[in-house]
């Protein structure tokens, strides 16, 4: 196991219930594009969408992204695989883990600490499976960190500018970060906020995904740095 522990956050503990959720609607399955890693996927979006709403007892949740290897962490996780100097020795935060992909790769690559986060509580219990499953240890955080100091040497955020009520406090805030002197690492499939300013492309992938997720068999996702 990798890994290290927090700085004074709370790190989440996963219960029976939400491991036993994950594990009963995915499979675990190596990732199109980066096939040493597995991953515990969900073949049917809406079905699970359904399922962990039931689960939940609440209706207009957002999707179960935590049960998909979406284009951007795919990207990013080949990237940080192919990278390891980028990440080597330093502290490292997954913005928007969702399955827990990019942190997996950046254990995997050398980062001396690596913490993901996440709002969705069932992303936390599916990051726990299969950061296990890949025999690495990350710290969890269930929480909105965007806005806090910065004590991470590296920002890496894969997928996450497809709303705007997220993508602008993020985006502000993740060039504050830059500011702060943190490398950030934007990876996106042409989402409808990335910003047209402001980034440095550093690599290009063609991803496969699915018609259920994207309407597309691949999808052309371009790894950035984000400039102050
Ligand atoms: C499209 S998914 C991308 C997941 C993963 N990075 C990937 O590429 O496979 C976006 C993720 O961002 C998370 N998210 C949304 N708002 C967030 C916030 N304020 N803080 C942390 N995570 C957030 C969602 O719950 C979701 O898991």
């Amino acid at each position: 196991m990798q890994g290290g522990a927090g700085k004074g956050r709370e790190v989440v503990r996963v219960d029976q219930a939400s491991r036993g959720f994950v594990l009963g609607r995915t499979k675990l399955l190596p990732v199109p594009l980066c096939p040493e890693i597995s991953i515990h996927v969900a073949s049917d979006v809406t079905a699970v969408w359904e399922e962990s709403e039931l689960w939940a007892g609440q209706e207009g949740l957002p999707p179960p992204f935590w049960a998909f290897c979406w284009p951007g962490g795919q990207a990013l996780a080949r990237w940080v695989l192919d990278s390891p100097s980028e990440l080597a020795g330093r502290h490292v935060l997954d913005f928007g883990s969702g399955c827990g992909l990019v942190a997996i790769a950046a254990a995997r690559s050398g980062a001396c600490q690596v913490t993901a986060v996440d709002i969705d509580p069932l992303a936390a219990a599916a990051m726990e499976l299969n950061a296990g499953v890949n025999g690495v240890f990350f710290e969890i955080l269930e929480e909105d960190l965007i806005g806090r100091p910065a004590s991470w040497d590296v920002v890496l955020a894969a997928d996450v500018l497809y709303e705007k009520r997220l993508a602008e406090p993020l985006l502000d805030w993740l060039k504050s970060l830059v500011c702060q002197g943190v490398l950030v690492v934007i990876s996106d499939p042409g989402r409808a906020y990335l910003p047209t300013l402001g980034l440095r492309r550093l690599a290009t992938y063609t991803v496969p995904t699915s018609l259920d997720l994207e309407d597309a068999r691949q999808r052309e996702t371009s790894i950035y740095a984000l400039e102050a």
